[in-house]
């Protein structure tokens, strides 16, 4: 199901937490919404879900309104066919993973084929023979499972996910971050994720949208994100960048060398800190008349040396001033 919102805004008291937003979510793909906290992430999913109210704007699920302030639709939220999966999982911890997934169908009424149901599902989130242990004897990707389980066992067109993986380790997000993208692919979901984390966008997405203060920054895919940043804030937000020139022009870390391999520009300066991360050695150098600019290198350099960094007049982003 496309997601199309049109004029959106919403304020709470004096807060304008969202300023007339305007973006297209596709169907089938795997959206992120990406920003700091604070910036509406979860106002904008709530509002979708239909948990929220706007003040002012239309959203249309393919082509049915199920909102509009100016013609008076407000579609209700169990209606919306939308599945939700929040960050503290939220499972009924008086009722085991059957009945916790079994719950939404049956409120709403349907009540033959519930096992078949819920069996399928508990395959597909590989939790077979697990459906009579309650919340409390499952590990935490075991119930973020059972949450997501949950969230699309009554067929819903889209699902919306607000920061799901936030309370797991790190080794587990990572996991867990390929098999939800997976399962929403497989079910042929259009799904909808929060996060303030930008390598969780980055890695999950198909599209991502960079919010700040209320407003959308950009639209776009990960590369178009990482690599052709529209603003200093998304440059700034998504991933480490060094600026130059009046702040006008900005390299990543990473297409610093420490050799000439082509055309280049150099910038000379002296080696400020090293910390060595497994696959590369961090450093800071001190550019001179620059600042502190930070690059990555797999040979490790002594603290104090002074060294040249070259670069691609190609690998520069722009900015107008
Ligand atoms: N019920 C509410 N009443 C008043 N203000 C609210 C309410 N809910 C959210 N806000 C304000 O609206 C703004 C957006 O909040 P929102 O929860 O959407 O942010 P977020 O991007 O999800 O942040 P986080 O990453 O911290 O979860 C914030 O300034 C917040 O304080
Ligand atoms: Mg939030």
């Amino acid at each position: 199901m496309n997601v199309k919102i049109v004029n959106l805004n919403k304020w709470y008291g004096e807060v304008h937490a969202l300023k007339n937003i305007n973006v297209i979510i596709q169907t089938g793909k795997f959206t992120s919404l990406l920003g700091p906290s604070g910036c509406g992430k979860t106002t904008l999913l709530k509002i979708l879900a239909g948990l929220e109210t706007p003040d002012q704007g239309d959203i249309y699920f393919d082509d049915q309104c199920v909102f509009s302030r100016d013609r008076n639709i407000n579609v209700l939220p169990q209606k919306r066919q939308i599945g939700m999966v929040f960050q503290e999982f939220a499972l009924w911890p008086h009722m085991n993973v059957f009945e916790n997934i079994a719950f939404p169908l049956k409120a709403k009424k349907m009540h033959v084929e519930i096992e078949r149901k819920v069996e399928s599902i508990l395959e597909t989130v590989r939790l077979e023979g697990m459906s009579k242990r309650y919340p409390d004897q499952l590990s935490g990707g075991q119930q973020q499972r059972v949450a997501f389980a949950r969230a699309v066992v009554a067929n819903p067109k889209i699902v919306l996910f607000d920061e799901p993986l936030s309370a797991l380790d790190a080794v587990l997000r990572d996991e867990m971050r390929f098999e939800i993208s997976n399962m929403v692919k497989q079910m042929n979901l259009t799904g909808i994720y929060v996060t303030h984390d930008q390598i969780e966008a980055m890695s999950m997405s198909d599209q991502i949208i960079v919010m700040n203060k209320g407003n959308i920054l950009q639209v776009g895919t990960p590369e178009d994100i990482y690599d052709r940043p529209v603003s200093k804030l998304v440059m700034d937000f998504v991933g480490k960048s060094n600026w130059f020139e009046c702040g006008t022009k900005a390299i990543r870390p990473e297409r610093l060398a420490l050799y000439p391999t082509g055309p280049y520009k150099k910038v000379s300066g002296v080696v400020q800190s090293i910390a060595y991360l497994g696959d590369k050695y961090e450093m800071i150098v001190q550019i001179e008349k620059m600042g502190n600019w930070m690059s990555y290198h797999n040979k490790r350099c002594q603290l104090g040396d002074r060294i040249d960094l070259y670069f691609k007049h190609s690998d520069v982003i722009r900015f107008a001033d």
